[in-house]
């Protein structure tokens, strides 16, 4: 593993409030994140995540409640803060592309694109959809509609913009994805972006002029930097503005999910090339989940929030749930119903009753070996593989399997039975078990290893509240 690790996700649009879907992938990086910290120490770890706050969806949602655009951003950004911090997912920087730092970096990398002949100006005439910031092709529209906003209109644009050469990029693009510069994972998606490569890339604008509520581009203040571009260099300009992060540059890992794997792995690639800067190690793209078989959508009224999932079950509940439903970088589907079943067989009865039932046994004894348990000491090859592959649901497994084995242990030798030496033994037997889980458990579920660590510390166990009451 890398002496350093700076881990990103995507930047979220400020339209929308935080729902489970933006949890999903900030949850992932934390897990990471938390990860890295136990291996390389907490200074040489960054996470970054936070808003995307300029472009015309922004604008027209702001308008709607009647706003200011930069009023609705200032209103919502905290929102997405306020929801990380309840699920207890902890960014080192949380940025806001109207930062004015932010601002002037994204100017001066764009112009040093364009002093190195790499942008040039044309016309635009075409079809672009406002929900998804981006332009659409005839082949991209279904009965003219944009297949991921049917119910709004795509706009007719006819303007003049500058364009980004593209075409000519790709190539190069592509050479470094072969040649193992950075790579695309899911293997699937890497054939995925590596087809559509070769099939042929077009030139992209990358302005616009007749959105104001953006980042004038620099040599030419009637235009606006396309919300993408600008938005794709927010993991570069944090680096430069924040103290002592630029030894952070290149990112290790930019997470995200597919809708938005063709922006990070080609387009950010074309413009780190243009611009002259390293690239990016690892480009990962999960999958999108469907709640109870369909699209998470306002017009279903099927979107669930992080409240509501932490009010049901619990910070660290959420967080075990969302990581183990399916495995990361697949499509999955989320329901409630089995999130209900899974909390109590895996949480209430699997790890809280082992909790519980070692504690009540073990109470009024005092422990006398000294125990050395530490991360570096209990994260086996096969735990490590499974995170540093990004398999959460495997590392977790793997923490379930131990604690299967304790549990069984604790059922073959009914310390209830026990007294005097024989029970001290015991409890000296499976405390070490204990410990270990718990120590897994820190990436994913800090709060509860931190408690079940304290609690099992000694010299003294006293019996504490269950950590997952069972939910009817
Ligand atoms: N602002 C851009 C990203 C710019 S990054 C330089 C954007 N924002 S977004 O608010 O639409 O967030 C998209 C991301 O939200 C997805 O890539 C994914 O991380 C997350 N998800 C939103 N809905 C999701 C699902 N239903 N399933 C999985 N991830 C989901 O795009």
């Amino acid at each position: 593993m890398a002496k350093k690790f700076y881990i990103t996700t995507p930047i979220y649009y400020v339209n929308d409030v935080p729902h489970v879907g933006h949890a999903y992938t900030t949850l992932a990086a934390d897990v990471i994140a938390r990860y890295c910290r136990q291996k390389l120490s907490k200074e040489n770890v960054f996470f970054l995540t936070g808003t995307d706050e300029h472009g015309a969806n922004v604008a027209q949602a702001a308008a709607k409640h009647g706003k200011t655009p930069k009023e609705y951003a200032d209103e919502v950004s905290p929102r997405f803060q306020e929801a990380w911090k309840l699920l207890d997912i902890e960014p080192d920087y949380f940025i806001r592309t109207t930062d004015p730092r932010h601002k002037k970096i994204a100017q001066e990398v764009l112009q040093k694109i364009y002093d190195k002949g790499y942008i040039y100006s044309g016309d635009y005439e075409g079809w672009y959809c406002i929900g998804c910031e981006k332009f659409l092709t005839e082949s991209d529209l279904i009965d003219g509609k944009c297949p991921l906003h049917p119910t709004r209109e795509p706009v007719y644009q006819k303007e003049k913009n500058y364009f980004l050469k593209l075409k000519e990029l790709s190539q190069q693009v592509l050479k470094r994805i072969e040649q193992g510069e950075y790579h695309i994972l899911p293997e699937k998606r890497h054939n995925e972006i590596v087809t559509r490569v070769k099939q042929g890339v077009e030139d992209i604008s990358i302005s616009r002029a007749g959105v104001s509520w953006g980042i004038p581009v620099p040599w030419d203040k009637t235009q606006t930097i396309y919300v993408w571009v600008e938005a794709l260099f927010n993991y570069y300009t944090a680096t430069q503005f924040i103290e002592g992060k630029q030894k952070f540059w290149p990112p290790n890992l930019h997470l995200m999910a597919k809708d938005i794997l063709w922006f990070h792995s080609v387009i950010w690639q074309a413009l780190l090339i243009a611009a002259g800067l390293e690239l990016p190690k690892t480009i990962f793209a999960h999958g999108f989940f469907t709640i109870d078989g369909q699209k998470m959508s306002k017009s279903l009224g099927n979107v669930i929030s992080p409240e509501q999932l932490v009010n049901t079950y619990g910070v660290d509940g959420t967080r075990y749930l969302l990581l183990s439903a399916y495995q990361f970088g697949s499509d999955g589907d989320l329901s409630l119903a089995k999130f209900t079943e899974r909390y109590n067989a895996d949480l209430a009865n699997g790890l809280g009753n082992l909790i519980a039932r070692t504690a009540k046994v073990s109470s009024g004894v005092t422990l006398s070996k000294h125990l050395n348990i530490t991360f570096e000491n209990v994260s086996t090859d096969e735990y490590k593989k499974a995170l540093e592959q990004y398999r959460f649901q495997d590392a977790l497994a793997f923490i379930w399997e131990k604690i299967k084995f304790a549990d069984k242990l604790v059922d073959d030798n009914e310390p209830w039975k026990l007294k005097g030496k024989d029970l001290e033994e015991f409890i000296q037997r499976v405390i070490p078990h204990i410990q270990e889980i718990a120590t897994l458990l820190l990436p994913f579920l800090p709060q509860t290893a931190e408690k079940i660590l304290e609690q099992f510390k000694g010299p003294t166990i006293v019996s504490q509240p269950a950590l997952f009451p069972r939910i009817q």
